[in-house]
């Protein structure tokens, strides 16, 4: 059988967060909007996540969509720890300050969104994070980094627009 996730296109994101001790940050592609008014959007992290443990002591997380030309920040973000490594403090990684929330965001992504966590379930062998957005600044000059069956893509062609 096919593996269920990879059908699905993710977003690439950078989860950050910024606690009494540290801060640090996570690739994650499972994450969607899910409610207009208010706005609330979804972020699923594995209990195992170092990043899982410091937004439940957080209460709050940032959310910066990555840009199509930022793949090696996923690489860092998706293949190391902040148990072991200080991902923030590495050389390709720009760091700018939160407005709402202490965590930052990404210097040169897409979109960042500022989140305050208004609930969490376990569901499966993931920890669904549900984040009201209390702020959103999008660099419409940049496009989103996507990942489809574990290759990252600029977007393509346009196919027209929604109705
Ligand atoms: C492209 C990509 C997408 C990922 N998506 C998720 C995800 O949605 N949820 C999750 O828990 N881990 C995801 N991961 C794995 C975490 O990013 C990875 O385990 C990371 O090292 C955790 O860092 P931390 O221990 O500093 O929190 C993804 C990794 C990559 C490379």
């Amino acid at each position: 059988m096919a593996k269920y996730s990879s059908q699905f296109p993710d977003p690439v994101i950078l989860v950050t967060v910024t606690t009494e001790k540290e801060t640090n940050f996570m690739t994650v592609g499972w994450a969607s909007p899910v409610s207009f008014a208010p706005p609330i959007l979804m972020v699923s992290i594995a209990p195992g996540r170092h990043t899982h443990d410091l937004i439940l002591k957080a209460g709050e997380f940032g959310v910066s969509i990555l840009a199509d030309d930022q793949k090696e920040l996923a690489t860092l973000g998706g293949t190391t720890s902040g148990r072991d490594v200080d991902k923030p403090a590495q050389e390709k990684v720009e760091i700018l300050p939160g407005e709402e929330i202490r965590a930052p965001h990404i210097a040169g992504a897409r979109a960042w969104l500022e989140c305050k966590v208004v609930s969490h379930h376990t569901v499966g062998d993931h920890t669904v994070f549900y984040g009201k957005v209390v702020r959103t600044v999008a660099d419409e000059s940049k496009s989103a980094l996507v990942l489809f069956n574990r290759v990252y893509y600029a977007l393509g062609e346009e196919r027209g627009v929604y109705p």
